[in-house]
């Protein structure tokens, strides 16, 4: 999926992290530095900054993908402005979990690990939100949903639309 980023709302960050660059350039190794600083001001990789990078630093594109793919802490993935998370502990789990994920999935034509193409949404999961005798549980932001329904998915997302 291919996500757009604004340059415009980024403008004030991508001044900062141009600084950073040429505070930085003349050093060996500025290119972990430079894919951390850009993970930790956009939350993900946007291939403009990637750009930005190779030709501040003087680096091939290619070899700039091969380290951020070969470290996790590196997203080319958004974060959506509303954060599901489907927990998916045992409690939940057992009390059907698993197909509440699937219809979110369903509902956003998206997978888990994923972001909507307007930013909206991203779909993740949890280890257990600590409220099992309300299995199975639902996080959205901060807001918690209990004893979730598969019929009761497309009203929770009403609300952030
Ligand atoms: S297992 Fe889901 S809240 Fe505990």
């Amino acid at each position: 999926m291919e996500y757009k980023f604004d340059l415009e709302k980024n403008e004030v960050l991508l001044k900062e992290f141009k600084a950073f660059l040429s505070e930085i350039k003349k050093n060996n190794g500025a290119l972990m530095p430079a894919l951390q600083k850009a993970q930790e001001l956009f939350n993900y990789l946007p291939k403009e900054v990637l750009k930005l990078i190779s030709d501040e630093l003087n680096i091939p594109l290619a070899e700039i993908y091969g380290v951020a793919t070969f470290y996790s802490q590196f997203s080319f993935i958004p974060k959506g402005e509303n954060q599901i998370n489907v927990c998916l502990g045992t409690a939940c789990y057992v009390k059907g979990a698993q197909s509440i994920l699937e219809e979110f999935e369903k509902e956003l034509g998206i997978k888990q690990g994923e972001t909507t193409s307007d930013l909206k949404f991203s779909i993740g999961q949890a280890r257990c939100l600590g409220d099992c005798s309300k299995a199975p549980v639902v996080m959205i932001n901060s807001d918690i949903f209990p004893l979730v329904k598969k019929k009761d998915v497309k009203k929770i997302l009403d609300n952030y639309r």
